[in-house]
C-alpha cells in the first residue's frame, strides 16, 4: 500500500499573508469603540492567536468588551478585510507540488471556518485541500484540536505547518512533524523555541523539506493581444499585480524581444528606415525571434512552474502578418509551426478596441513605429483577422471591452484570466 502524506497548513502567516485585513478591521474595532488607534507592533502580535484573546491581552479589555470589539471586527472583516489579503509567492507552486504527489492536504487554523473557506476559495486554491478546519460551534481555539480533526483518519507521515508557536506546540502535542516559516508573523527564536523539527526560511524551503529533489509542475503561459493603442501595456502591468496577489509566480517578456538576440530582430522590424522589407521577410523574422524567445525564455519559465505573462504572441503574426499583410492565416501559421514547436498559452486576452478609436488613442502617444504608421485599412484588417481568430479558438481567449475605465477593464482581465486557468487545471 503506498505511504500516506499529510501536510496541516495554519493559514494567515503561513499560506497568505493576510495583514492588512486584520490590522484595518481591528482599528475599525477601536475607533468604533472610541479607544485609541494600536502601533504597528503591537497589531502583529494579533495575528495567530484568538482574537478575544488579544483584545484581553493587548488592549486591557474585559470579556463583555472584547465580544463586542469581536462584533465590530467581523462586520468589517466579512465583508471587505478578508480579501485585504495576498497568497505567498510560491504557496500555489508548493500546493500543486504536493497534490502532484499524492499527498493529503489540510489546512487547520484558528480563524472561524466559514471566512477560512471564503478566503481559499476567492484565491482558487479550494480544490488543493482534501479538509479545511477552522473554529466554529462545535470547534473551538485549541490548535491540537484542530490539527486531529485536519487529519484523516490514518496516515504515515503527518507534518505541520504553521508561523507561530502555537501551530508547533499543538503539532507536538498531537504527534507528528512540525516545520516552522521564518516568513510569516512569529519569530525563529519564537519558532524554535517551541520545539518546531525543521524551519524554512521561504516557501521554497517548505517546498526543498517535504518533497525534495521533486520538479516544480509546469507553470502557466497567458498571452496578451489587442490593437496598438489598445492598453495593453497598462492592463500587463495591473494583471501581474492582481496574479501576483493570487499566489501566482509571474514573469513578464514581450514579442517581438524579450530576450537579446530577439530584442535585436525587434530592432530590424521596427526600424522606420526598413521600408521596402517584404510581408514574408517580415513575418520570418517575427518568427525567428519568437524560436529564439520561445527556448530561452519561456520554456524555462514554465518549466520552473512560474506564470509566464508575454505581451503579443503567435496571434499577433496571424493578425498583423496574415491579416494586415495580407499573406493569409494558413501561411503565417506554417511559418510559425517550428518556432513555436507547440508551445502556446493556455489563456489569451485579448483587448477589443476598434481599430479607429485605438488609431486615435495612438496619435496622441509615442512616435510611431514602422508597423504602426501602416494605414488605416491596414489596422482594420488586422482588427478583423483577431475576431477570427477568437472565432476559430473561443476557448482560449477572453475576450475584454476595452473602451471603458481602467479598473471594470483590470477586474475583468483578472477574473477571466483565472477562470481559464482554473479550468485548465481542472
Ligand atoms: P508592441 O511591442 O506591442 O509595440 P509597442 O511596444 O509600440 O506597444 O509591438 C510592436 C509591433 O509589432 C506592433 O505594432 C505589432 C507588431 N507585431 C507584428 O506585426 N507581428 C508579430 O508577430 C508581433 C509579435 C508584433
Amino acid at each position: 500500500m503506498r505511504e500516506i502524506k499529510c501536510a496541516v497548513f495554519d493559514l494567515d502567516g503561513t499560506l497568505t499573508q493576510s495583514e492588512e485585513g486584520i490590522f484595518k478591521c481591528t482599528q475599525y474595532a477601536l475607533q468604533e469603540m472610541h479607544l485609541p488607534p494600536l502601533d504597528e507592533a503591537t497589531l502583529r502580535k494579533f495575528i495567530g492567536p484568538p482574537l478575544g484573546w488579544s483584545f484581553k491581552e493587548y488592549c486591557g479589555m474585559s470579556e463583555e468588551e472584547a465580544e463586542e470589539a469581536l462584533r465590530l471586527y467581523r462586520v468589517r472583516y466579512n465583508d471587505v478585510g478578508l480579501f485585504e489579503n495576498c497568497v505567498y509567492p510560491g504557496v500555489r507552486r508548493l500546493l500543486r507540488t504536493l497534490k502532484r504527489q499524492g499527498w493529503y492536504v489540510a489546512m487547520a487554523t484558528g480563524k472561524p471556518e466559514i471566512p477560512a473557506k471564503r478566503i481559499m476559495k476567492y484565491f482558487r486554491l479550494d480544490k488543493y485541500f482534501d479538509r479545511m478546519v477552522g473554529t466554529g460551534e462545535h470547534m473551538g481555539a485549541d490548535k491540537e484540536q484542530l490539527i486531529r480533526t485536519a487529519l484523516p483518519e490514518k496516515w504515515d507521515t503527518a507534518w505541520m505547518i504553521g508561523d507561530r508557536k502555537f501551530d508547533v506546540e499543538g503539532g507536538r502535542a498531537v504527534g507528528i512533524h512540525t516545520l516552522g516559516v521564518g516568513y510569516g508573523y512569529g519569530t525563529e527564536a519564537e519558532l524554535k523555541g517551541a520545539g518546531c523539527e525543521a524551519y524554512a526560511e521561504t516557501v521554497q524551503d517548505v517546498i526543498d523539506t517535504l518533497c525534495p529533489g521533486v520538479p516544480a509542475p509546469e507553470g502557466y503561459f497567458v498571452s496578451m493581444e489587442g490593437l496598438d493603442g489598445s492598453g495593453k501595456t497598462t492592463q500587463i502591468d495591473l494583471l501581474t499585480e492582481g496574479l501576483t496577489r493570487f499566489g501566482f509566480e509571474v514573469q513578464h517578456s514581450r514579442e517581438p524581444g524579450g530576450c537579446p538576440v530577439a530584442e535585436e530582430i525587434r530592432k530590424v522590424i521596427l526600424d522606420r528606415n526598413n521600408k521596402d522589407m517584404e510581408a514574408v521577410a517580415e513575418a520570418y523574422l517575427y518568427a525567428a525571434s519568437r524560436a529564439q524567445h520561445v527556448r530561452q525564455v519561456i520554456r524555462p519559465a514554465l518549466s520552473a512552474g512560474k506564470l509566464l505573462l508575454c505581451d503579443r504572441f503567435v496571434d499577433s503574426s496571424v493578425a498583423y502578418q496574415g491579416g494586415g499583410r495580407k499573406l493569409g492565416v494558413d501561411q503565417v501559421l506554417s511559418i510559425n509551426a517550428s518556432a513555436v514547436d507547440g508551445t502556446l498559452p493556455t489563456a489569451t486576452v485579448y483587448l477589443e478596441l476598434d481599430h479607429v478609436t485605438a488609431l486615435m488613442r495612438r496619435c496622441k502617444a509615442t512616435e510611431p513605429d514602422r508597423i504602426e504608421m501602416e494605414t488605416e485599412q491596414f489596422h482594420a484588417r488586422v482588427e478583423q483577422a483577431y475576431h477570427e481568430l477568437i472565432a476559430r479558438d473561443p476557448a482560449r481567449f477572453v475576450v475584454v471591452d476595452a473602451a471603458r475605465d481602467k479598473e471594470a477593464i483590470t477586474a475583468d482581465v483578472l477574473s477571466g484570466v483565472l477562470d481559464k486557468l482554473t479550468e485548465a487545471e481542472a
